[in-house]
């Protein structure tokens, strides 16, 4: 989940090359690099840790040349460290890289046998040291590229500059995004198109196996075979993705995976990470700190992470909030009193009821908030504020990367709205922030625990019934897990408060009813232990999902636990939201379902 640029450009590019960085940090901050070709000699700067390092390093020693390539780096292989860091280089070429050299210890082996040495403990030199051989070999850069891509596995994108080419720019795409920008007289190359945005709203998608040549006059685009093709140009609009199931098998499993990255890229809109606090891209024509009350309302997935952020609302910045599910609001005649914050979450923003609620609150002069995905959407058009989620376009049916890009803007607002009230200090907001910064890597480690998931699931799909239980932000967070495994596999399941076990579900209980409990280490964790100890106490089978030091403090026999990477509290229930969706993704998959168009179901509800 690294971030890469390169520029063609008419003048020095390396200050261009930094901005672009600056708008990828998101994706990663543990080195940053730049290289620029000077009178055809490849020179660069490395520096270990943030942007701001690889900065200072820049005006100790700048870099001309109006040609480079820069990346910032969320480390797979190897440390952090500035030897690791990106662009890596040989005598005749300079490489960025995102994404994973899935054979690369086997390429690697291969060169050493050949008498190659490595500098690095990344996946990376071995693309510049494959690509380098062949051109040793007499081949041309173009023809060096093509015949190295197809022996390279894995997920990534990259960008090339060669030695001597003060025209030539490759960028190559297998299975992570690379896009294309136009300029006049300029070219780019950027891991989205917002890394572009101060150059050049003009984009091409590079699609999956193809690879682009640019020159400063355009750019020749070959597909996997080889042959030239032509890919559209748009008119970009932020937050755009394309709608392809990349390398997996259904859009959910793709949307899933593509978490860590619109996360972050939801979060560096709202984020001012280098600062440390929130900044919000719009003006609220009203003050946190004069409002009495807060509405919330939204169906389904978004009401669920409606209700996660009264937590946060109600913690953080001290404001009563009063959360409904839409079809109830519209309906129920609620007394507002005029200038108070009423807040709508939607995917979609045509949802009927949550678009009747709205105008309902806009009636009662209601300040009005949408939370929404869809940036050309009713609710967006209706509402006073838009507070745009930039998950990209969600296909499958059931909400998974919308839900946790509206956990990350409902958390960002709630933050903004602790400080405008002094709820939250400077040094608080710090902190939250500095959490928020981590969520994106620790989504990516989530993601790593699927295979246990997957094989769990395929236990999970022989019960009739599911019961999940969580308290606090995971007792919203079970509700979900409960919702997305009844709407793609068809198994009954029900969320429910651990508290309110004792209170009537607990008669459920028995050998054959699976019991899925979100407990995260915090505040209330040892409470979910003594509701998880009722649930063994009368042989229920339970599945934990919980953090490092919550798997060690249980002490109870579990049928599996899910180990998440530590996470602030405040954050875990976006990270956390990970596992349920791959356990309730893996379960229907298993049985065969059709989880991106689940029976019965459609992606906009736009009847009530
Ligand atoms: C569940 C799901 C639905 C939607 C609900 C609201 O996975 O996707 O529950 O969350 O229909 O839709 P939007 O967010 O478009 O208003």
């Amino acid at each position: 989940m690294c971030g890469i640029v390169g520029i063609i450009g008419k003048t020095s590019v390396a200050p261009q090359i930094v901005e672009a960085l600056r708008r990828l940090e998101y994706r990663g901050y543990d080195s940053a690099g730049v290289a620029t070709l000077e009178n055809g000699h490849l020179d660069r700067r490395r520096a270990e840790g943030k942007l701001r390092n690889l900065e200072t390093k820049l005006s100790q020693a700048p870099l001309s040349g109006a040609i480079g390539i820069g990346h910032t780096r969320w480390a797979t292989h190897g440390k952090p460290n500035e030897t690791n860091a990106h662009p890596h280089a040989t005598e005749k070429l300079a490489v960025v890289h995102n994404g994973i050299i899935e054979n690369f210890r086997e390429l690697k082996t291969g060169l050493e046998a050949k008498g190659i040495k490595f500098e690095t403990e990344t996946d990376t030199e071995v693309v510049a040291q494959l690509v380098t051989y062949e051109m040793r070999q007499g081949r041309p850069p173009i023809e060096a590229i093509a015949v190295t891509l197809p022996r390279l596995r894995g997920a990534f994108a990259l960008g090339f500059l060669f030695s001597g080419e003060d025209d030539l720019l490759i960028g190559a795409r297998h299975g992570a995004p690379l896009a294309l920008g136009f300029g006049d007289g300029e070219m780019y190359l950027g891991s989205d198109a917002l890394a572009l945005a101060p150059f050049t709203d003009d984009i091409t998608y590079l699609e999956d196996g193809d690879w682009a040549i640019l020159h400063r006059t355009g750019v020749d685009i070959r597909d996997e075979s080889g042959q030239s093709v032509r890919r559209p140009r748009h008119k970009i609009v932020t937050g755009s993705f394309m709608a392809d199931k990349g390398n997996h098998r259904h859009f959910m499993a793709k949307e899933i995976h593509e978490q860590p990255e619109v996360v972050g890229r939801t979060l560096a809109h709202y984020v001012d990470f280098s600062a440390g606090r929130v900044a919000l891209p719009f003006d609220l024509p009203f003050d946190f700190k004069d409002l009495k009350r807060l509405s919330i309302s939204a169906c389904g997935t978004a009401y669920l992470a409606g209700l996660i952020s009264k937590y946060w609302f109600e913690r953080l910045a001290r404001i009563p909030v009063e959360i409904d599910v839409a079809s109830e609001f519209r309906y129920r005649e609620a007394p507002l009193e005029p200038g108070s914050l009423a807040l709508f979450v939607s995917q979609s923003g045509e949802t009927a009821d949550t678009l009747a609620s709205l105008r309902y609150a806009t009636s009662e002069q209601q300040h009005t908030v949408s939370v929404v995905n869809v940036p050309t959407s009713t609710m967006a058009r209706e509402s006073a504020v838009v507070a745009s989620t930039l998950a990209g376009v969600e296909v499958g049916v059931a909400s998974t990367k919308a839900f946790t890009c509206q956990l990350a803007v409902l958390l960002s607002l709630a933050i903004a709205a602790g400080r405008a009230r002094g709820t939250l200090s400077a040094e608080d907001e710090k902190e939250l922030v500095d959490a928020l910064i981590g969520v994106p890597g620790l989504m990516s480690e989530a993601i790593k625990r699927e295979h246990q998931i997957e094989v769990l699931a395929r236990e999970l799909s022989k019960a009739k019934d599911v019961l999940y239980l969580g308290r606090g932000t995971s007792y919203p967070l079970a509700l979900e897990g409960a919702l997305k495994l009844k709407e793609i596999s068809y198994i009954h399941a029900e969320g429910y408060a651990a508290g309110e076990l004792k209170h009537g579900p607990i008669a459920l209980i028995d050998e054959t009813m699976p019991v899925i409990v979100i407990a995260p280490h915090d505040a209330v964790f040892e409470k979910t232990v003594s509701n998880m100890q009722e649930v063994a106490a009368r042989g229920g089978r339970i599945i934990l999902i919980t953090d490092e030091k919550g798997a060690l403090d249980t002490g109870l026999d579990t049928m599996a636990t899910i180990v998440m990477p530590a996470a602030h509290p405040i954050v875990a229930p976006i990270v956390h939201s990970i596992p349920i969706q791959l356990l309730a993704y893996h379960t229907a998959v298993f049985m065969g379902k059709d989880v991106d168009q689940p029976r019965n179901l459609a992606k906009s509800v736009t009847v009530e």
